[in-house]
């Protein structure tokens, strides 16, 4: 052995792949220690023998087809294997293969590394599957906490709401009986009695909007477009942002979890809208056809900072989450000064008689 082959071989050694070189009928003329660990066989048994002398026969018959296929085309083959080692664990593989020319450009063999990628594919795949869970526990968590919403809302609006009415109509009822015992004027005890009536007022009223907030039973009631309404309704009245809202001609007629979805994305929205973006108008379209349902929601403010956007806030992630749930996605366009536009696209579950 020359100084360079050496040299070369002891490079190749180095590496932790295995690596080889082949003449045009698939013989091994050079392999490195990886490649003599795998297959299990003295150096002097490998050299000049095919792959189906040296692996079992489906995988031999496996290399040399792609060999071949790597000659014919002339070009690099990058591909994924996967094997069941002799533990029978599966394990997955890397592979490259690459022609090799003569001076004069013909094929005259190929040369191929393999390196073991089974530790990374398992991660990958750990990934995945925890992905998978994270997702779900968030749909988990999502609906159990608009069920509770509903439960605190229901109880805020026809519990408290009621006692509070009770007490705002007796101290009605004590204006007018002292009214009627006392011919004289008490001045300060009918002010103190206005004071408590004002009081209770404005508790009816914090306690409606409180419960509205939390679950709007309009959505519930009224179906979703008149939930819509009173959103941008109340959400313009707060902001003193002008609105213009699109809504399809036909009704609609989504099932409970899609309306949820499209109404928190849009309450979500709009309450960015209000908080960031400095907007005087927004609008927003939704729209129905074969395809599914679509939502938009544009304002005319200072956009987000791509930064943001990249760093991802959990309103945002939230919002993208309740669409993937429902197979849908939601991007944000959104270019400095020139607005924000939310969209989101759901397609529409298939009924059992439309399925082929
Ligand atoms: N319509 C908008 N206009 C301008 N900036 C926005 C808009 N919506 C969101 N942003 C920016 O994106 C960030 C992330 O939004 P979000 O995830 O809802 O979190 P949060 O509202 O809690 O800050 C906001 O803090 C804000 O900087
Ligand atoms: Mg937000």
């Amino acid at each position: 052995m020359s100084k360079v082959d050496e040299m070369q071989k002891a490079i190749l050694n180095n590496i932790p792949d295995q690596a080889w070189l082949k003449d045009s009928d698939s013989r091994y003329i050079l392999v490195n220690e990886a490649f003599i660990a795998a297959c299990r066989l003295p150096e002097n048994e490998i050299l000049n023998r095919t792959p189906l002398d040296v692996w079992p026969a489906a995988w031999g018959r496996e290399y040399i087809d792609t060999d071949q296929r790597v000659m014919r085309e002339g070009r690099r083959l990058r591909y994924e294997e996967q094997r069941h080692a002799e533990d029978g664990t599966l394990r997955w593989y890397d592979t490259i293969k690459t022609p090799i020319r003569d001076e004069n450009g013909a094929v005259i063999g190929t040369t191929g590394i393999s390196r073991d990628i089974t530790d990374r594919k398992l991660a990958e795949q750990e990934l995945l599957a925890s992905r998978a869970q994270l997702r779900e526990l968030s749909a988990y968590l999502q609906s159990v906490r608009e069920e509770e919403r509903t439960r605190i809302s229901r109880e805020l609006h026809d519990e408290l709401g009621q006692s509070l009415t009770a007490i705002r109509i007796g101290l009605g009822v004590l204006e007018t009986q002292h009214a009627m015992q006392h011919t004289l004027q008490d001045d300060a005890w009918r002010d103190n009695l206005q004071r408590l009536k004002q009081i209770a007022d404005s508790t009816v009223e914090s306690v409606q909007r409180i419960a509205a907030d939390l679950r709007p039973s309009i959505l519930d009631e009224l179906g979703l477009s008149a939930a819509i309404d009173w959103l941008l309704e109340s959400f313009s009245t707060r902001s003193k942002v002008a609105y213009e809202l699109v809504l399809p001609s036909s009704p609609l007629d989504f099932s409970a979890e899609i309306n949820t979805a499209i109404f928190r994305i849009l309450q979500e929205s709009l309450t960015n809208v209000s908080r960031h973006s400095r907007a005087t108008a927004v609008e927003v379209t939704l729209t129905q056809n074969e395809d599914g349902i679509g939502l938009r929601i544009s304002d005319n403010g200072k956009g987000i900072a791509a930064e943001v956007q990249a760093h991802k806030s959990l309103g945002l992630v939230g919002m993208r989450e309740r669409a993937i749930m429902l197979g849908g996605k939601l991007t944000i366009h959104s270019e400095a000064g020139a607005g924000t536009s939310v969209e989101l696209s759901i397609p529409l579950p298939r009924t059992a008689q439309e399925q082929p």
